[in-house]
């Protein structure tokens, strides 16, 4: 049997299903939102490559620090033999943390882009010939079935993605991760910080325009894929962080009365002067409030590091 293997629990059309629903909700409401989720097409996961390495936008590298020191700690606290990656990308991070797992028996990357599974397990079966890749093409935001694989397994959920999410969607989604562990079984996850407020508005309003330009690649997204007419020029780039929800909120501005066809929906939606759409929220965290998230799904956080200058951190908590 080949050491790669790709399983689709996502039907071919499901996107694009999601993606109706997602604008016409969304677009419908008031005030209007897109999920971040629809930014990632080929260009807008190019212009996110390049987010990570602007100067303002940090969490990238310093995930990174804290994964090139700390992977032998992860390795002999896990033990792990299978390691999923939720959201794997490029799987570029997570090379060093396979680097120091010599006992693993098999690699999960689980992704929606099928592209990027096959890239990435390609890349590694040239590096580790004796690993077993079995790709997921699957939305982990919903139930997921991993493949029989021996344990320990660790689920690695890595860049700080989960601050996309609402609390309440952040509950539901450390529920089902909690469900596929048994005890023994580990989560690694990649949290950014609550830090100052000028560090992080920054970090999502860049100098050279690349996160605008990003934030608005949503709008090229739906025309393209339900043939609207979107001005990305009629709308301003905005990050503000909340302080109370201590997340940072990315919108959309329109700057004037507009209105805009989204044919495949039979729809036209209207933009008021200095109207927003919302079109991402990324949390940002605090030790306490992330073993309280675990220990809500019956994750008991047993590891929390840092990168040296205290932005981003890596908790291990386990199943009991
Ligand atoms: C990939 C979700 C971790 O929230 O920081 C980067 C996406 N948005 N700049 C984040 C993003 C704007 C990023 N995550």
């Amino acid at each position: 049997m080949s050491p790669f293997q790709l399983t689709r629990t996502l039907p071919e059309d499901a996107t694009d299903a999601a993606l109706r629903a997602d604008v016409l909700y969304g677009l419908t409401r008031t005030p209007k939102t897109l999920p971040p989720k629809w930014f990632y097409d080929a260009r807008g996961s190019e212009l996110f490559e390049e987010i990570t390495e602007l100067p303002e936008y940090y969490p990238t590298r310093a995930e990174r620090e804290i994964l090139l020191t700390r992977s032998a700690e992860i390795a002999e606290a896990t033990a792990a033999r299978t390691l999923v990656e939720l959201g794997s990308g490029s799987s570029d991070k997570t090379r060093h943390l396979l680097d120091e797992l010599p006992d693993l028996h098999t690699y999960v990357p689980v992704d929606v882009s099928e592209s990027a599974l096959k890239q990435a397990g390609q890349a590694l079966l040239a590096e580790r010939p004796e690993l077993n890749v079995h790709a997921m093409i699957a939305d982990f935001t919903r139930g997921l079935t991993l493949p029989d694989t021996p344990g320990p397994r660790l689920v690695a959920f890595l860049g700080g993605t989960i601050g996309n999410l609402l609390p309440a969607e952040r509950a539901e989604f450390l529920a089902s991760v909690r469900s596929l562990l048994a005890p023994g079984d580990a989560l690694l996850l990649g949290t950014d910080l609550v830090k100052d407020e000028s560090v992080l508005v920054a970090a999502y309003d860049d100098a050279a325009g690349v996160t605008a330009a990003f934030n608005k690649n949503v709008l090229a997204v739906v025309n393209r894929e339900l043939g609207a007419d979107f001005d990305p020029a009629a709308f301003a780039h905005v990050a503000l962080w909340d302080r109370d929800k201590e997340w940072i909120e990315m919108r959309l501005r329109a700057l004037q009365p507009l209105s805009v066809k989204v044919p495949a929906l039979d729809l036209a939606v209207d933009f008021e002067q200095d109207e927003e759409l919302r079109t991402e929220i990324s949390a940002k965290f605090r030790k306490d409030g992330v073993r309280a998230e675990l220990a809500a799904a019956r994750l008991e956080l047993t590891h929390w590091w840092t990168d040296t200058a205290g932005r981003f951190a890596l908790s291990l908590s386990m199943a009991r």
